[in-house]
């Protein structure tokens, strides 16, 4: 069934008229051409899909639209606009990205996590990484670098999102 639905995507009022079944990883790509999502494995595995909703972590591929009204999403395209976020500086850093595919959904989940947790201890870290999958770095630089991301989201805490 299709219906209007409104919420807010990157600090921006949005109002589309869409599929309510459709998953918002669709909404996202296909109506909205927000395209630093990644469509990995589609079945809530994988984390590439992983957005943020009002202030956590979701797989985008299993979050249906009808769920969206009056939320508020953040992608990727939020956290550079200007420059480098500190949490992808420390991936970058700490030579977590390879192919690249799977960071957009790293980075949103520490930055569901440090927003929320800025003293996140290395259990919660790990539990937060635990929701992703990346096919390239064999993870312990991904670690390392979110451990980073932590001391740096703190350090620069006046200028991030
Ligand atoms: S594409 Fe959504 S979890 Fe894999
Ligand atoms: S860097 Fe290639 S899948 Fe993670």
């Amino acid at each position: 069934m299709s219906g209007r639905i409104n919420f807010k995507l990157n600090g921006k009022n949005v109002s589309v008229e869409l599929d309510r079944e459709k998953k918002l990883l669709d909404i996202l790509r296909e109506d909205l051409r927000i395209t630093g999502v990644k469509r990995g494995c589609d079945t809530g595995v994988c984390g590439a899909c992983t957005v943020v909703v009002d202030g956590k972590a979701v797989k985008s591929c299993v979050f249906p639209g009808k769920n969206l009204e009056g939320t508020e999403v953040v992608t990727i395209e939020a956290l550079s606009v200007d420059s480098v976020h500190p949490i992808q500086q420390a991936l970058i850093d700490a030579g977590a990205v390879q192919c690249g595919f799977c960071t957009p959904g790293f980075v949103m989940e520490l930055y569901a996590l440090f927003r929320s947790k800025p003293d996140a201890d290395d259990a919660e870290i790990m539990k937060a990484l635990d929701r992703h999958l990346c096919r390239c770095t064999g993870y312990e630089t991904i670690i390392a670098g979110a451990k980073a991301a932590r001391e740096l989201m703190k350090e620069r805490a006046a200028i991030i999102l």
